[in-house]
């Protein structure tokens, strides 16, 4: 039996003045169980991201990166899909399968690149080079998406730029560090949105340096949304699923990881005799390696979800018919390529 009910749980706590740690073992298994009774009697799939906190992960159905999550909210046939990510992942899956109900911990989960984005500056932009194709990043909102010629996510956005002739214009966004990172291993000349992740633009060089000054044998792993002096030093750039590949096929057992520190669950769970140091980001004060959207969603909050069944993702019908002819695009070519 569940003894803490979470919608009421503020609550609770001011008129009992207890302390209620949810995170304690004894709650903690008690919220799985209900968790897992509660998917399973509601025909519920949980899909979580790599930058969700470890107990997310771990009960989650399948943990994966953006383009995994996508492909499984296309292909399952549960009546719920709980997506633990930020909104646009849970929006791509809405998208993907409009007759299921899709749920997100926390409606608040957004995602600073999507942010920087607007869609209607996003359309001006556009308009303004009607010659030229448009690549969009998934981290977009359903509006953008529906401007869209090809989706495209860190795992395949080589690839589907590479499907497209030489000489064609293209317009990619809203990334400009992975935008920029494309241009330079395709030799493209893409003309790029000039959007950004807060995550992803606040590693130190400084720091990184100094961490592989202490140690040597590291080699340092970093997200292509990284800017491009970190891109430059690092011995690996991916996407988290490639990233998370490569630390357990390499033989190095000491990596500084440069993305969102939550891969680093999944990445010392698959290795557990290597070593994970986290990139150090600018300011050392803050948890800035920490995608602060991405940590709204705990463990509390997917009980709740699961149990109320909201906060539920909904998608005009106009933009979705739009928007999932790009996304559907996108996954035809990955599956082509065996991604
Ligand atoms: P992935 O495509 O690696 O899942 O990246 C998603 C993301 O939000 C990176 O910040
Ligand atoms: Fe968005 Fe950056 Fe968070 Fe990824 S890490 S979800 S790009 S804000």
């Amino acid at each position: 039996m569940l003894i803490v009910d979470f919608r009421n749980f503020k609550i609770y706590k001011m008129e009992s003045k207890k302390e209620i740690e949810v995170t304690s073992a004894k709650e903690n298994t008690e919220i799985v169980e209900a968790i897992k009774s509660m998917r399973k009697e509601k025909n519920a799939v949980i899909l979580a991201h790599y930058y969700q906190e470890g107990n997310i992960q771990d009960i989650a159905d399948c943990v994966g990166d953006s383009l995994a999550l996508a492909q499984w909210a296309a292909k399952t046939d549960a009546d719920i899909i709980v997506l633990c990510g930020v909104h646009f992942m849970g929006e791509t899956a809405k998208i993907l399968s409009p007759g299921k109900k899709v749920l997100v911990p926390d409606l608040e989960a957004g995602c600073s690149l999507a942010d920087s984005c607007p869609a209607e500056e996003f359309e001006k932009f556009v308009i303004a080079h009607p010659d030229h194709k448009v690549i969009s990043y998934v981290n977009t909102t359903a509006a953008v998406k529906a401007l869209t010629d090809v989706v495209v996510t860190s795992t395949n956005a080589k690839q589907i730029v590479e499907s497209f002739p030489k000489d064609e214009k293209i317009i990619f966004g809203p990334d400009r560090n992975l935008g920029n990172y494309i241009n330079s291993i395709t030799g493209r000349n893409m003309l790029l949105w000039d959007g950004a992740c807060h995550v992803h633009e606040q590693f130190s060089l400084e720091k990184i340096l100094e961490l592989k000054k202490n140690y040597p044998d590291a080699l340092v792993l970093a997200h292509p949304e990284c800017k491009q002096v970190i891109l430059t030093l690092a011995d690996h750039i991916g996407s988290t699923a490639a990233l998370l590949k490569f630390t357990t096929q390499s033989n190095t057992s000491r990596f500084i990881v440069a993305t969102e520190s939550g891969i680093l669950h999944e990445m010392k769970k698959l290795s557990p005799e290597k070593e994970f140091i986290p990139a150090p980001p600018n300011d050392s004060t803050c948890a800035c390696n920490e995608c602060t959207f991405m940590r709204l969603n705990t463990m509390e909050k997917l009980y709740n979800c699961l149990k109320y069944e909201q906060p539920e993702i909904l998608v005009e019908e106009s933009i979705r018919e739009k928007a999932v002819k790009p996304i559907l695009e996108m996954l035809k070519i990955s599956e082509r390529l065996g991604l």
